[in-house]
């Protein structure tokens, strides 16, 4: 049993600081909007704090899922942040989507303090964390890792090390971008299908055995059709991970012009009112054309 604390119980933190409880581990919670903090403590038992510090203080580690790079340094530098009340020893996991910069400059800051950093940004939406079945990817020190591995196993199904502070964010951002390009194409191809009058269910049951087959098709393709679009990870989202994108493509010369277009689309998606609709939305933009 470890003692730990969990910053931000939104969509992915309520639940994934549930399995930490669950694993028996000892859990203090704190969220901005501190309703959400008693609704925790009601459902898992543990404790709510009133400020990062103070459920840092006497932790062994501490999670953070919150939304931004600005968010996350907002709840962990500063009088009332994390690091103020951490001590000497223990570990920042950082389970936020955020810039591969922000990883480095938090693990430099705690390194002075004797705290160890992990940015550990996670794949598999809001199911994934309901079901603790997340794909966490890690960046940090490989002894550090080592210790706080058997902790992230509580909400994850697999916990990779990818490398230094950064290398997490790093493999999420190719996710991302694996994903944006995927979305366009399924969304075409499901367009197309649509309006060449064939049973979509039946396309997508026989091509989805075949070689366009994707997490995507599986999941969303139908869901698509009928012109639903309300199944998890938010346009708002998506179009901060592309940022993040496309600013480390600017650090490091690869180009991404496709991600860039699709970036684009989404802009079009949330000037139609759809920032909360899912990312599967791009395809909105065509039937409506
Ligand atoms: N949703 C998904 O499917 C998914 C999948 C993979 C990764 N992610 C990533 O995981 C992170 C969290 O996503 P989510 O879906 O859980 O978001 P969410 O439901 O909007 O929750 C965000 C959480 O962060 C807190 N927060 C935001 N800004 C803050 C600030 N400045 N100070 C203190 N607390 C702040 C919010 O507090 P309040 O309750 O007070 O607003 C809330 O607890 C994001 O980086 C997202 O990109 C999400």
């Amino acid at each position: 049993m470890t003692k730990l604390a969990f910053l931000g119980l939104g969509v992915m933190g309520f639940p994934m600081a549930g399995h930490l409880a669950a694993a028996g581990h000892e859990v203090t919670v704190y969220n901005r909007t501190a309703s959400k903090a008693q609704d925790w403590v009601a459902r898992h038992g543990g404790a709510a704090a009133k400020t990062p510090k103070e459920a840092a203080t006497g932790a062994e580690m501490v999670f953070s899922c919150v939304g931004n790079d600005d968010d996350l340094r907002s709840v962990i530098l500063g009088e009332e942040g994390a690091f103020a009340g951490m001590s000497q020893g223990s570990i920042l996991i950082d389970n936020t989507t955020a810039s591969a910069e922000v990883a480095r400059e938090l693990a430099e800051i705690g390194k002075q303090k004797g705290i160890a950093v992990i940015d550990a940004p996670v794949s598999g939406g809001q199911a994934g964390a309901e079901n603790g079945a997340l794909t966490v990817m890690c960046g940090g020190e490989a002894d550090t890792f080592a210790r706080a591995q058997p902790v992230i196993d509580a909400f994850a199904r697999a916990v990779t090390l990818m490398g230094p502070s950064g290398a997490g964010q790093l493999t999420k951002m190719v996710n991302q971008i694996c994903i944006a390009g995927l979305l366009q194409g399924l969304s075409e191809g499901m367009n197309f299908g649509l309006k060449a009058g064939l049973d979509m269910q039946k396309v997508i049951d026989v091509i989805g055995k075949g070689a366009a087959q994707s997490w995507q098709m599986d999941n969303r393709a139908a869901t698509m059709c009928e012109g639903k679009f309300d199944f998890g990870f938010a346009v708002d989202w998506m179009r901060k991970d592309l940022g993040i994108c496309l600013a480390e493509a600017e650090n490091n010369g690869a180009r991404l012009p496709v991600t860039a277009l699709v970036d684009q689309f989404y802009a079009q998606v949330q000037a139609r009112g759809g920032n909360r609709w899912d990312t599967s939305s791009l395809m909105q933009l065509l039937a409506k054309d």
